[in-house]
């Protein structure tokens, strides 16, 4: 039988994916920012931001000169912003160094939002190193083929998939082989109803022919979070809504966001003390909840009328609602503001 990596190869060359916009050079400066853009995000979803960043962007100088809000801006509707802002930081970093993008796996991995298997895909797709990958795609194929039991984020588990990966590296075309693990994981080894009759490496894979593609990867063991609950305020006046610049630091850090309050605390009261404004109408929207890594949040929305009011705080934007999506906002809010009446 062929190696594990030269069935990977010929299977990418014939069926993988050939025309994703970041595969037209060998540039790193796209190819890094389409894999911190994929960390979170489907590729679907990633292409037409992707390709408005680099017609804003289109190396490294223009976004390292940028202003943070545009890059944010930018970002806006994908989520997870901190990559947003390293991406940014990372920039200004290789520019401040004299701009050439580094090359080495290990250096590249010093790059603010870069770990290890990310640092693998630039240096393998970009500099053609034979550096081995393992993003959650990549775990699932190879803990299904080598019927790797537990959970991949834990340690061990992790340890002896990164493992399997270096082992598996080919000489040649690491290139091809890297793009073909992704692809292979993204349109074959799927996680629900996989297509292993098309699956290069399916003649020598446990799950598959123990009939074990359900179980395995294993699931994240079940903790459960601790929940926190809060008010958010959506204030209006003459159309236009409030938003809030959060501080850099910390949860939703630089996103516009909504004031919040405590759960128990009364929102007309609330809205005149902290910043002189009276409610003409008050109502309670449905709630919604959000999930973090480390907690869960329960959010109750209160939509206030306000009396027309005539000043405006630094830190704070007023917006028409049809503007306020185009702002960085916490996933959760982009949710509600989607919500109300008038969208
Ligand atoms: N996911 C992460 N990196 C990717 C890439 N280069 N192509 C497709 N999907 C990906």
């Amino acid at each position: 039988m062929k190696s594990f990596a030269s069935r990977i190869i010929r299977w990418q060359r014939h069926h993988g994916r050939h025309t994703l916009p970041w595969q037209t050079s060998r540039n790193p400066y796209p190819i890094w920012l389409s894999e911190i853009m994929l960390q979170q995000t489907q590729v679907a979803t990633v292409i037409p931001y992707f390709v408005r960043f680099v017609a804003r962007f289109p190396d490294l100088p223009s976004l390292a000169a940028a202003h943070e809000d545009e890059v944010l801006a930018l970002w806006s509707g994908l989520g997870y912003y901190s990559r947003a802002r390293n991406l940014h930081a990372a920039a200004r970093t290789i520019v401040a160094q004299g701009g050439d993008f580094p090359a080495s796996p290990g250096a590249i991995a010093q790059l603010p939002g870069v770990g290890r298997s990310t640092a693998a895909a630039i240096a393998a797709l970009a500099f053609g190193q034979p550096c081995a990958i393992l993003d959650g795609n990549v775990k699932r194929v190879l803990a299904r083929h080598a019927g790797i039991a537990g959970w991949p984020g834990h340690k061990q588990t992790e340890a002896a998939l990164w493992q399997l990966a270096e082992s598996y590296l080919p000489h040649t075309a690491i290139e091809a082989y890297t793009q073909g693990m992704m692809d292979l994981g993204a349109l074959v080894c799927t996680r629900s109803q996989p297509a292993c009759a098309t699956c290069p490496v399916n003649t020598d894979c446990i799950a598959h022919t123990q009939h074990r593609t359900a179980e395995l990867p294993a699931p994240r063991p079940k903790k459960t979070l601790p929940e926190k609950q809060v008010q958010m305020l959506l204030l209006f006046d003459r159309g236009e809504l409030m938003l809030e610049k959060r501080p850099s630091h910390g949860i939703w850090g630089g996103l516009w966001s909504l004031p919040e309050l405590a759960f128990d605390a009364d929102p007309a009261i609330h809205c005149r003390n902290r910043f002189g404004f009276t409610a003409l109408t008050q109502q309670v929207l449905p709630q919604l909840s959000h999930s973090f890594t480390h907690f869960k949040l329960h959010i109750r929305p209160v939509r206030l009328q306000l009396m027309p009011r005539h000043t405006d705080s630094p830190g704070q934007a007023w917006l028409p609602l049809a503007d306020v999506l185009d702002a960085a906002l916490p996933a959760p809010v982009r949710k509600l503001v989607t919500q109300l009446d008038g969208n």
